[in-house]
């Protein structure tokens, strides 16, 4: 049954049918759906636009069919033309002429402009509890690895001696952002469609805010052309996905590198890990290779719904059916990656030794000894000068710095003495960098203790959503 077979003569043609058809991909929406359609049809009682008992059986019914659908008692037909199709066709088999009366004053349009909101609000939800905790593991991670010292990178050349937890930090400041950018993506999700009909409103007098608030909806939409053929939200969300799997593809690509031989600072745990069907010695961080090859599946569906959007005219178009799959798929691979990235992180083994190791070499104290010179009174740029020529005496003679003697040091200037062995070993050179934002332990505690703050104040927040 078309539920618009009334202006044509011909059925339509197999091919086309199955064209055209959305319902093997928005299925997913049923409950949406009918939680949508409840909403509308209990207004349309409450404001004697269908008989109210009417209003009730058609509520009652949807309800009836919401359970049948998740009990697995009634099935979605494949051949339906989308979803909400299907429910209305299942709903007039089941109460006849009265069901025919639901879609009073409402259009396809509205209608899943409206179930692709509620839709990705509730993904939000989800997908904002998953980074929270992976924020607590990291959390959790840096805690256990405030000494834990390691070469800080720059163009990933050792630069600079770091605590892992001032790096496992940068990484929750990351996923802060993006706890934040879903938050004000929800915000602009949260805004309700329903009564902008096809494009042009309706004549019927429904009552927007009583649906709004029943589905939960902050606000209603200012302008019915605007609210049917807009998925900024959608085109939001997916940016926020995409900069998701971007800072996950720059975590992974880091514990791919650290769990080589080469670097050896981690060991990921068995269970996180795969081996090769022919090379019996590999261990291979599948998990991390497939999130960042998996970043490149969200990026393309961010590309496919911009593209779909571009340059399309107001209203609807047919068009835009294309943007659930691309929706659909880039919250799936997220979801799938969170988590398993979350555990796998909390299973690795950290190798303090040869971080340790690779701080000493690389003469990631440089900067120190030059700064050890300035506190002594040069300029910085002649300490730098100078630091520059004991890094080449080093080199040439097969040493880190803090292993030179004092004599050989003092070669390069008299300003040295016995207390910059102490100064610049690698302990000190993390510890003194105690400014607020820095990698020394009591700075990285107070921003501990600022991401505790945060996880707080967005958990009560999702909670009270
Ligand atoms: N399946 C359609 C979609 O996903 C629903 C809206 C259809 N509206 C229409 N006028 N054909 O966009």
């Amino acid at each position: 049954m078309k539920l618009w077979g009334g202006r044509f003569t011909k059925e339509t043609d197999k091919a086309v049918n199955d064209f055209n058809s959305s319902i093997r991909f928005d299925s997913r929406m049923y409950k949406q759906d009918i939680l949508g359609s409840i909403a509308h049809v209990n207004m349309l009682g409450k404001c004697n636009i269908i008989p109210l008992d009417e209003a009730m059986l058609i509520k009652k019914t949807l309800y009836e069919i919401l359970n049948d659908i998740e009990s697995g008692v009634v099935s979605l037909n494949p051949e339906a033309e989308d979803i909400h199709t299907n429910i209305e066709q299942i709903l007039i088999s089941r109460i006849g002429d009265i069901g025919k009366k639901l879609h009073t004053g409402r259009s396809r349009n509205d209608q899943v402009a409206l179930d692709i909101r509620m839709y990705i609000k509730d993904e939000i939800i989800n997908l904002s509890e998953m980074l929270i905790n992976m924020e607590k593991t990291l959390i959790d991670l840096a805690l256990e690895h405030l000494d834990t010292i390691l070469p800080g990178y720059t163009h990933l050349q050792r630069a600079q001696p770091i605590s892992l937890a001032h790096h496992f930090m940068a990484y929750f400041q990351m996923f802060r952002r993006d706890i934040e950018r879903l938050k004000d993506c929800y915000k602009r999700t949260n805004v309700m469609p329903l009564g902008s009909g096809a494009l042009a409103g309706t004549t019927y007098p429904l009552d927007r805010y009583m649906v709004a608030k029943e589905l939960d909806f902050e606000t209603i939409s200012e302008n019915s052309l605007d609210a049917v053929s807009d998925r900024d939200f959608a085109i939001e969300l997916l940016s926020c996905l995409s900069i998701i799997m971007m800072h996950l593809s720059r975590f992974s690509e880091e514990l791919i590198l650290w769990s080589s031989h080469e670097f050896g600072f981690i060991e990921m745990d068995d269970a996180y890990s795969t081996g090769s069907s022919i090379m019996p010695q590999k261990k291979n961080p599948d998990v991390a290779e497939l999130v960042r090859g998996k970043t490149g599946r969200v990026y393309g569906d961010l590309i496919t719904l911009l593209t779909v959007m571009k340059s399309l005219p107001l209203a609807y178009n047919k068009d835009m059916q294309e943007d659930k799959e691309a929706i659909f798929d880039a919250i799936d691979t997220v979801k799938l990656c969170l988590p398993v990235f979350t555990n796998m992180i909390k299973t690795m083994k950290v190798n303090k030794e040869a971080m340790y190791k690779a701080a000493q070499g690389g003469f990631t104290n440089a900067t120190d000894v030059a700064d050890y010179l300035v506190k002594k009174g040069l300029p910085f740029r002649d300490a730098h000068e100078i630091t520059g020529k004991i890094v080449l005496y080093a080199i040439d003679n097969n040493k880190p710095i803090n292993e030179l003697t004092l004599e050989e040091l003092r070669n390069f200037s008299p300003l040295i003495e016995e207390d910059i062995f102490e100064e610049i070993c690698l302990e000190k050179c993390v510890s003194s960098r105690n400014i607020p934002g820095g990698p020394a332990r009591e700075s990285v505690l107070e921003a501990i203790k600022s991401a505790e703050k945060f996880l707080d104040d967005i958990s009560n927040d999702n909670r009270n959503r």
